[in-house]
């Protein structure tokens, strides 16, 4: 079901009368495309407190088609507009440094380009020091406002980080097209240590980094799993695109079209995992978990029927076959594994006990098999958690709800499947061996959960 409220406001008459009803404007985002596959424009490097970080040589990249103003430069903000601001804020340790964000991004936010990008970049919260954890977690608080406020489809995103050249895939990630349904998030880089074969160094090709490696999706035949395999394609993986087999055609097709292979076959069977490592002698390098399924109903009138499906796709299988995958040696070093939780398992959803128990045990599994994935089998272990995207899923949700849904976010729209892709793609990249144990949220900063 197209967004054709989101159509209307792009016209001149849609975007004077929803102004003078003060309604929700959402803008037109920037989203990637083979013609323009970067942002381009300025890049405001400031920095806020005393930072150790060495960061010019990480921004400087060339791949980011960004020119660089270097932190203490001066622009001429009336002639001048940023496209994307990186704020270094790891050496904020007590609130009078914290002042100095604001002083730093207040002149600066007015002018930075529809589309844009602010990225705050954090420090992590210093247990022996409980004024710099204050500051840091402050910081928050900080972005999570800016993202409600700033408007004109642009984001505001924090990165905790120790090692600037760890988070190079992060930052191309974020300050690119690519993460355009992304805002509102705090992500946490480690420094790469023991994240595998291709950990942080750079891969060979950062246009297309997963040349050379092996994805499988479940859930590929439609939707968002559809938009995973296409962009992982994209990226140069060989895809395997599984789905149940009465979804057989759909699958064939969009295998066919990815130039990849079709698995049929019931994520939910005993011998999934077993199958799929048959299927893959050869070793596989990203594990994205993307079936799905819903049968809500409130707790009174749930069935155990509604109840066992549903936790048996979106979290039994998920377990069972990351277990015998893992276990087994079919995911190489290097390896990834990205899961998809929702917010509703973060915030829970009426009438979703069943799905948000499911999602939320997703995000269980990520922050307590992330560590241990990486140290014994150097394969990070992620999660996306989609809010409002427009698929077949949300368009058979009842109209007002699915209207609210929509715009109840700070982009005022819903997201589509390759905004999730392009999200499970940064995952998936060689160069994210030190994103682990992540959930990012890909909602558009949705007021639920927030
Ligand atoms: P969808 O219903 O359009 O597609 C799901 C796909 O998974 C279908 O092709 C289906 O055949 C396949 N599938 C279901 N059970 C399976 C099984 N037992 N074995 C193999 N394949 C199976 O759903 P959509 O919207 O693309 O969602 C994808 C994922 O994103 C799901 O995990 C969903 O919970 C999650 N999600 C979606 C949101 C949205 O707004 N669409 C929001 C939050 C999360």
């Amino acid at each position: 079901m197209a967004d054709r409220y989101l159509s209307f406001t792009g016209t001149a008459p849609g975007r004077l009368l929803t102004r003078r009803l003060g309604l929700p404007q959402p803008a037109r985002l920037r989203r990637w495309s083979a013609e323009q596959p970067t942002l381009q424009g300025r890049l405001l490097h400031l920095t806020a407190g005393k930072s150790d970080l060495d960061l010019a040589p990480v921004l400087a990249l060339a791949g980011l088609d960004l020119d660089l103003v270097p932190a203490g430069s001066a622009l001429d903000l009336g002639t001048e507009n940023p496209v994307a601001v990186v704020l270094d804020a790891t050496g904020v340790r007590d609130v009078d440094s914290l002042a100095e964000v604001h002083a730093a991004l207040h002149p600066v936010v007015r002018s930075v380009a529809g589309s844009g990008r602010i990225v705050v970049l954090g420090s992590p919260p210093d247990p022996a020091d409980h004024h710099q954890a204050a500051v840091q977690q402050g910081l928050e608080g900080f972005v999570r406002s800016l993202g409600k406020e700033i408007g004109q489809g642009r984001t505001v995103n924090l990165v905790r980080l120790t090692d600037a050249r760890a988070a190079e895939s992060t930052f191309r990630f974020l300050l690119s097209p690519r993460s355009a349904y992304v805002s509102g998030q705090v992500i946490e880089v480690g420094d790469g240590a023991g994240a595998g074969a291709g950990g942080t160094g750079a891969p060979v090709d950062w246009g297309r980094p997963l040349a050379g490696r092996t994805a499988l999706v479940t859930g590929a035949a439609r939707g968002i799993g559809e938009a995973v395999a296409a962009t992982l394609a994209r990226d140069g993986a060989r895809v395997v695109c599984l789905d149940v087999p009465a979804a057989g055609a759909d699958l064939d097709a969009v295998a066919a079209r990815l130039g990849g292979v079709a698995l049929a076959l019931d994520i939910t069977a005993d011998d999934a995992g077993a199958r799929i490592a048959d299927a893959l002698p050869e070793g596989l390098d990203v594990l994205v978990h993307n079936a799905g399924i819903t049968r809500d109903r409130r707790l009174v009138n749930m069935p155990a029927e509604r109840w066992s499906p549903v936790l048996d796709v979106n979290l039994a299988s998920v377990l069972r076959t990351t277990d015998v995958l893992l276990s087994g040696g079919t995911l190489r070093p290097g390896g990834r594994v990205v899961a998809t939780a929702s917010i509703a398992g973060l915030a829970g959803n009426a009438g979703q006990t069943n799905y948000a128990a499911s999602k939320a045990g997703i995000v269980g599994l990520v922050r307590s098999l992330g560590p241990r994935a990486l140290s014994e089998y150097g394969v990070t272990v992620n999660a996306v958690a989609p809010g409002f995207i427009e698929t077949r899923m949300t368009a058979a949700v009842p109209l007002f709800i699915r209207e609210a849904g929509r715009r109840m976010n700070s982009l005022a729209q819903g997201g589509l499947p390759v905004d999730v892709a392009e999200t499970t793609a940064w995952f998936a990249s060689p160069g994210s061996g030190a994103v682990n144990g992540q959930v990012v949220r890909v909602c558009g900063q949705s007021l639920l959960g927030a």
